[in-house]
């Protein structure tokens, strides 16, 4: 692709690039993300260059650059997580590309496109009902704890099983919590190739054999709505197999319970209380959603890796050099939104409201999320029954945010909750 008078990315010491494993800089940044972003961003500007996961890696920042980036409109980027996480999760959707990857999205797409997935939108709301019916109401709960309880019984019984028994969902459960030790580990098992044995790793490992042999049995005999729909749209068995495995681990529940988490605490904010009144207006309801996605996203960025040299945002792009996106930094760009760390879901309606898809999440361009719109429904129900039904106070002090591997406060937020009215959902909701 042509460079016309693109200049090389900034980088913190060009000599850093060749320095191998000891120029690494991922423990650092996997430490605090925030700061290594900050620190940088502000000596050498919105893109500049690093090394991370021992490749030199390209960071981008602002939400243009971001834009380009997803979009990949020159075709020169290929998805960036294969080499350190296809291991522990098998051949899914993620980690192909080209022809491979456009056939198997397009099966997908419509797998969870919302008009095919009628029952398990009754699932949803039934176990949303049930979870806030035992809630445990006037003693401190810990509120990620708590919403991640009710995002793994969406995700197992959604993208599984509805007929999943107690007991089936506990052995998946700690099965899950094995398997994501091994995923969080990898960073630092990269920069130091020799420890990648270890035994968190291995157990990992191990772990994903046997919860793909679950997956196997349920999938034969009696398979969720999605995962029906996903073994008919996969070419292979095990292409289902691994899809519905990415579905039902960690990842997901941790993200969902991520948003819960973070919607609660800017809810909680006494500037922020009237917001709470938006379960009367479906659009507001997606607004206040849609900003606290902006401020907190679950995941901090995304990776890409270029394999053939163009330019991103005026900058070039080297072949190999891997580009890493910084959702959370491009989600609060003050060239898109005025006060960009300020929680106003008005925005939407007003100076931002062709602004939509800048908000990058869920990522953006032709990869984009497949489950965006269903986890959009799901937090909407999730919310307005939420409202409608509990009161809480929040009776911890939140001193920090950890923003990876999933964001959330770094210390346990204990909120007590308290009865309000008997759940609505929000079909009932729209019809007063
Ligand atoms: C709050 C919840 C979620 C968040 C924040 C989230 C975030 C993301 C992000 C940022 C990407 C883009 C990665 C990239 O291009 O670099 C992505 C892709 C993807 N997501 Fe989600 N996701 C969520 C829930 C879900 C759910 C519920 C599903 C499906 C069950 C799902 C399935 C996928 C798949 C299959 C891809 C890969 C798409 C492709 O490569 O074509 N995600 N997600």
């Amino acid at each position: 692709m042509a460079t016309g008078s693109s200049s090389p990315v900034p980088a913190r010491g060009n000599s850093k690039v060749s320095l191998g494993l000891l120029g690494d800089e991922s423990v650092e940044f996997w430490r605090e993300p925030l700061q290594y972003v900050e620190r940088r961003k502000e000596d050498y500007g919105e893109v500049f260059l690093g090394r991370l996961l021992n490749k030199p890696t390209i960071f981008l920042t602002g939400s243009s650059s971001v834009k380009e980036l997803l979009n990949d409109k020159w075709r020169c980027f290929t998805i960036g997580y294969k080499e350190f996480m296809f291991e522990i999760f098998g051949d899914n959707l993620i980690f192909h590309d080209g022809e491979t990857w456009e056939q198997a999205r397009e099966g997908l797409e419509s797998v969870f496109e919302l008009q095919n997935l009628s029952q398990s939108l009754d699932t949803v709301k039934q176990l949303i009902k049930d979870h806030i019916k035992e809630t445990p109401l006037n003693s401190p709960t810990s509120a990620y704890t708590h919403f991640k309880s009710l995002a793994t019984q969406i995700s197992m019984k959604l993208f599984l099983s509805p007929l999943l028994t107690e007991d089936e969902m506990r052995e998946i459960t700690e099965l899950m919590t094995i398997h994501w030790h091994g995923i969080i580990s990898l960073p630092v098992n990269i920069k130091l190739p020799w420890v990648q044995w270890k035994s968190g790793y291995g157990k990992a490992l191990a772990a994903k054999e046997k919860l793909l042999d679950l997956i196997r049995t349920k999938l034969q005999t009696q398979p969720s709505e999605i995962a029906a729909g996903v073994q008919s749209s996969c070419d292979t068995f095990e292409h289902s197999l691994n899809n519905i495995l990415l579905f039902v681990t960690a990842l997901i529940p941790k993200a969902l319970a991520s948003v819960m988490t973070s919607l609660l605490l800017e809810l909680s904010k006494p500037e922020n209380k009237r917001y709470c009144d938006c379960i009367s207006d479906e659009t507001f309801l997606e607004d206040v959603i849609l900003e606290c996605q902006r401020l907190w996203p679950p995941f901090f960025g995304g990776r890409r890796i270029c394999t053939e040299k163009c330019v991103i945002y005026g900058h070039i792009i080297p072949e190999g050099h891997a580009v890493a996106y910084m959702s959370y930094s491009a989600n609060r760009d003050n060239k898109v939104f005025n006060d960009p760390n300020q929680f106003q879901p008005e925005r939407w309606r007003n100076e931002n409201k062709h602004d939509r898809d800048l908000v990058w999440t869920f990522g953006g361009g032709p990869r984009r999320c497949i489950g965006q719109e269903l986890v959009k429904t799901i937090l909407k129900e999730w919310l307005s029954q939420f409202l409608s039904s509990l009161n809480w106070s929040v009776t911890s002090e939140i001193k920090k945010y950890k923003l990876l591997p999933v964001c959330r406060p770094t210390d346990d937020v204990m909120v007590t909750f308290s009865s309000l009215t008997p759940p609505t959902s929000i079909n009932n909701t729209n019809k007063t």
